[in-house]
């Protein structure tokens, strides 16, 4: 019995060396230690054995099943530790590889020109002033000194939310919010960019749009500072060159009121199509505040005067970028933002 342990040692430790693959070892653990194993058979059949030989053929038995439990451990670490270096070397980067490129982003074309013309205002002592885009009647018309109900109202299609809350429909509100905020404060002297939406939609005008308000109320200000402002403006943006005229107009909040043409940014003055063969391109509306409006913003018209301007945002940018389709603006085509 003793020799035959002693053989299946000898065997074992021929048969494992051979062994590369984890589940032949397992199969070689099952043929000695299983349930049904040739050790394990041995152990158990130790009863049958004479008492004078049990006692040490229990101890080899139990020496050599040690000896074999800890091999089979062995192996199985360097096999695994194999298994291990063979799928590193498989995965090894090529650090040669080119990596993953980006592009980078770049800040859109309206923003750009928006921050251009507020920059132009802000030097010459304007600040930035704000209000919602979600704004009461009473703001957006009633105290612009339109009425409820008045035919002026037909100049901007609006969206309404309720009878008393609409979109805006143009930064003027913040006229108003501003002097009642400020009153009796002086200057008021602000411009107000934001986003305005109209029931407009075609090659040149959008439901959304932007526009740049400018108010400034102080003591004695009168119409050649609107045109000294604004001709100041329309150089900066446009080039020294720009030939600047001003057209009577109506708007319920100033009077009097006018609209601001510059020589065609195309032709120069010659007449083209981008200005209908006029030679002007319309750019801004403007006028002096109407004393009504003071009024609501809580000035005394008697005592202080002003001005105020509005214009489209996208308007500047077609005309200085020579753009000829508004909804290029808002279709987010990279071929056509990556030019500005
Ligand atoms: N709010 C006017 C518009 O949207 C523009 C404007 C502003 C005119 C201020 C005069 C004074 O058409």
């Amino acid at each position: 019995m003793l020799e035959k342990l002693n053989d299946l040692e000898l065997e074992f430790l021929r048969q494992i060396r051979e062994i590369d693959q984890i589940d032949q070892l397992n199969d070689l653990r099952v043929k000695l230690l299983g349930r049904k194993g040739e050790i394990t058979q041995i152990l158990r059949g130790l009863k049958e054995i004479s008492a004078d030989q049990r006692a040490e053929v229990g101890r080899v038995a139990n020496e050599i099943k040690e000896r074999i439990e800890s091999k089979l451990q062995q192996r199985s670490g360097e096999l695994k530790c194999l298994a291990l270096d063979e799928r590193l070397r498989a995965e090894t980067i090529d650090v040669t590889l080119p990596g993953i490129p980006f592009t980078r982003g770049g800040k859109h074309p309206l923003t750009q020109i928006r921050e251009e013309i507020q920059d132009i205002f802000i030097g010459m002592g304007f600040t930035v002033a704000e209000g919602p885009e979600i704004e009461l009647d009473y703001y957006n018309f009633e105290a612009l000194n339109v009425p409820k109900d008045h035919p002026a109202r037909d100049m901007q299609d609006s969206f309404y939310i309720s009878e008393d809350v609409l979109l805006r429909t143009h930064t003027s509100p913040v006229q108003v919010r501003t002097m009642e905020a400020m009153a009796p404060q002086l200057p008021v002297r602000i411009i107000v960019p934001g986003k305005v939406y109209r029931k407009d939609d075609d090659a040149t005008h959008s439901p959304m749009f932007q526009q740049i308000e400018g108010l400034l109320v102080d003591t004695a200000i009168n119409f050649a500072h609107l045109k000294a402002v604004l001709m100041t403006f329309a150089h900066r943006i446009f080039g020294e060159e720009v030939q600047v005229r001003y057209r009577p107009s109506f708007f319920p909040f100033t009077e009097p009121s006018a609209e601001m043409d510059i020589s065609c940014v195309n032709c120069g003055g010659e007449g083209c199509r981008v200005c209908s063969y006029t030679g002007w391109l319309e750019i801004l509306g403007a006028g002096m505040v109407h004393p009504q409006v003071l009024r609501y913003g809580g000035y005394d018209p008697e005592k202080v005067s002003g001005f105020a301007f509005g214009m489209g945002i996208e308007r500047i940018a077609m005309l200085k970028y020579g753009v000829n389709d508004l909804r290029l603006f808002f279709d987010n085509d990279q071929r056509f933002l990556e030019q500005f």
